[in-house]
């Protein structure tokens, strides 16, 4: 018999030897951390469109994962397809649904227009996925509702990706600052973005005219980007209530509005609000958003209380590669500023920002994935704003416990 044969061997000398032997074969796997033993993310995309594009980009972030991608429009699956070659397509997205059973890892993102959004939802709740939804969440709250109570029935997680600008460190300091009392009382804040021509279906991606059909889109700019705007300064504020006092909605017309298409939603909101913080403190808010107006460009945002002032920037691009952050305070009767800077992050990261906060959420980990009642809530106050509008009655919003 030849020397070193097993039988020859000792039990721990015939595994080493074994290990040895295989161990070319098995690095790949042995080589990622214990985590990535676990079955990989299973990522669905129901639509394959543009946004859907950027969820799976996010993806390849994550350590291993599969892509599905459903969408009756051919075009869209030629251009996913190209984009994301090892990805999975499907024409129908219930077939993608049911084409295995769900496990523990898998998640569907609903990235259809926001017709679509509840049923979409629903049929990716009841295949027992975990789901994330494209904002705005829905059309109306019975359907939010609707959605919350399938998701809780099945256990699995909701969330929505009206957190896509909860990626930036100045939101943490500037909730510090206010709750340690670092301006005093709040007593007003003011968030304007005002950019007079970049509506999407006209000036941005004007290939989705559904963005100006409110029967498909639900709305216009509140529900495009004052979900963002709202759920970036709650971060921050945490009201447990708001009163919409008054509010208007206008779509004001252009030379480059399509001849062949009614446009029926808004381009320009604004409300006057009160938000009730936790600890009492009454804060006026001065909100306003517009992509389509006759002005200047505008974008503010600050929050002033008894003994000092906030502001801080959210948005994408930065200068200097940093986030900034300034907190006013007064010496000796004069205003100093406090310049505190943060690590800057791109549009990568503001759209990977939902699935990859979704996929800590579902790992158990930290996540800044709105909770159901802050999801409710936050909704229910952008419904406010447009009911305010149309009838000029004041509405009163309150986080249920
Ligand atoms: N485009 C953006 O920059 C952006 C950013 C953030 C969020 N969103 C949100 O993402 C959602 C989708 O927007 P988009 O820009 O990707 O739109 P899009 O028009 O680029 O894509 C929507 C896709 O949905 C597909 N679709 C329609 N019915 C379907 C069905 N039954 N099953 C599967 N697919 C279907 C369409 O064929 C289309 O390819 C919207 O809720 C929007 O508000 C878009």
């Amino acid at each position: 018999m030849e020397a070193g044969t097993p039988a020859e061997l000792s039990g721990v000398k015939a595994h080493q030897l074994a290990i040895q032997y295989l161990e070319p074969l098995l690095s790949p796997v042995a080589l990622e951390p214990t985590g990535n033993l676990e079955a990989p993310w299973r990522i669905y995309l129901f639509g394959a469109g543009a946004i859907a594009r950027l969820h799976a980009a996010a993806a390849k972030k994550l350590d291993r994962y599969q892509l599905f991608a459903a969408d009756p429009s051919n075009e869209a699956r030629e251009s996913f397809s190209k984009a994301f070659p090892h990805a999975k397509v499907f024409e129908d997205a219930e077939v993608m649904l049911a084409s295995s059973p769900a496990q523990d890892r898998d998640i569907v993102v609903v990235a259809v227009p926001p017709w679509l959004h509840h049923s979409a939802a629903l049929a990716s709740i009841r295949s027992k996925r975990h789901v994330l939804c494209e904002k705005p969440v829905a059309l109306s709250q019975a359907e939010l509702d609707d959605l919350l109570a399938a998701a809780r029935n099945t256990g699995r997680h909701f969330g929505d990706c009206s957190v896509r600008f909860l990626c930036n460190d100045a939101l943490g300091r500037a909730r510090e600052i206010v709750s340690s009392g670092g301006i005093g009382s709040p007593y007003h804040a003011r968030l304007v973005n005002r950019n007079p021509r970049i509506r999407p279906g006209i000036e941005f991606q004007p290939e989705s005219k559904w963005f100006l059909d409110k029967t498909q889109a639900g709305g216009g700019i509140s529900f495009d980007w004052g979900v963002y705007d709202l759920s970036m300064l709650f971060d921050v504020l945490r009201p447990v209530a708001v009163h919409v006092h008054h509010a208007y909605t206008a779509a004001p017309p252009t030379g480059a509005d399509p001849p062949d298409c009614n446009i029926t939603v808004e381009s320009h909101v604004g409300a006057a609000m009160s938000l009730e913080l936790e600890n009492g403190a009454t804060v006026a808010l001065d909100f306003e958003r517009a992509s389509g107006f006759h002005g200047e460009s505008q974008s503010i945002l600050n929050v002033d209380g008894s003994t000092g002032g906030l502001s801080w920037e959210w948005c994408p691009p930065f200068e200097n590669d940093s986030v900034q952050l300034m907190h006013y305070v007064d010496v000796a009767g004069k205003v100093d500023k406090r310049l505190e800077q943060f690590p800057a992050f791109g549009w990568d990261e503001v759209h990977g920002r939902p699935l990859l906060a979704f996929v800590d959420l579902v790992a158990g980990r930290d996540s800044v994935i709105l909770p159901a009642r802050r999801l409710a809530f936050n909704y229910a106050v952008l419904l406010a704003i447009y009911q305010c509008a149309a009838d000029g009655k004041p509405i009163d919003v309150h986080l249920k416990s």
